[in-house]
């Protein structure tokens, strides 16, 4: 068997279904010792929460990590991103003027401190309000010639990063600096903030069966045949995946 590279969410991808979760675990990581697979949790949560996560689930040991959205991609330490990610997000970016543009609009509540990072700014926003205030705040900030893209998942998190960075730019950082092909690529993911992963190229995608609305009409329109829509939920839909693309007997 080839090693192959395997990027997932966390909430409700990964995590959700702590038997699933189990068994996938156990051939992750027999996968990774026996032929150099890699393991990539690629997550909106900040350090802080991920950190709650990883011990509250035992999550085992990734080989990188991608947080808060993408926007920071950690590899021999789990304390500093990687800096050569960071300077190509920097371009452009003006994290002052996003938050004063966005805090203009009186439909966005503040996400708490531990969400804002260096290259996200995070807001709650009603689903009922998305559909209006969404392409206004774009129009308004990139109008002020601002380097950015607007993430909406799940029904309520608004976040606005630069417009180099998603999770699946991030993917497509560590595919390349560890020589991975597209098909020997697999991503996973449930919700808004996880297009990007199944977007940016023909990587192998798994689409949990508890996948969000966003996800599913995203996926109805833009339909490939190298994307799976499972039918088990988090961990079950992602061994059904691997088992769908031949990455497990
Ligand atoms: C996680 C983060 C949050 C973000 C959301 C969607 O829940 O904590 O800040 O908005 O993911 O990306
Ligand atoms: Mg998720």
């Amino acid at each position: 068997m080839k090693p192959f590279l395997f990027v997932t969410d966390l909430d409700h991808t990964f995590v959700g279904n702590d038997t699933a979760l189990k068994e996938l675990s156990q051939y992750l990581s027999q996968h990774r010792q026996e032929y150099g697979t890699k393991i990539v949790y690629a997550t909106g949560r900040s350090p802080i929460l991920y950190r709650e996560l990883q011990q509250e689930k035992k999550l085992m040991q990734p080989d990188a990590l991608v947080l808060s959205v993408g926007t920071e991609i950690y590899l021999d330490s789990q304390d500093t991103p990687d800096g050569s990610w960071s300077a190509i997000l920097s371009s452009g970016w003006d994290r002052e003027l996003v938050l004063k543009i966005a805090q203009s609009f009186p439909e966005l509540a503040l996400q708490p401190d531990s969400e804002q990072r260096s290259f996200k700014v995070s807001f709650f926003l009603h689903q009922e309000l998305a559909v209006n205030v969404l392409p206004q705040l774009e129009a308004r900030l990139l109008a002020s010639k601002l380097n950015i893209k607007l993430i909406y998942s799940s029904g309520v998190d608004l976040d606005i990063v630069p417009r180099t960075s998603d999770k699946g730019q991030a993917m497509q950082f560590l595919r390349q600096k560890w020589n991975f092909a597209a098909e020997q690529t697999v991503v996973c993911g449930d919700s808004g903030n996880d297009i990007a992963l199944f977007a940016v190229g023909n990587e192998r995608g798994i689409i949990v069966g508890n996948a969000r609305p966003e996800l599913l009409q995203w996926h109805e329109e833009y339909p490939a045949n190298y994307r799976y829509l499972a039918q088990a939920v988090c961990a079950g839909g992602i061994l059904e995946g691997l088992k769908h693309f031949g990455f497990l007997e």
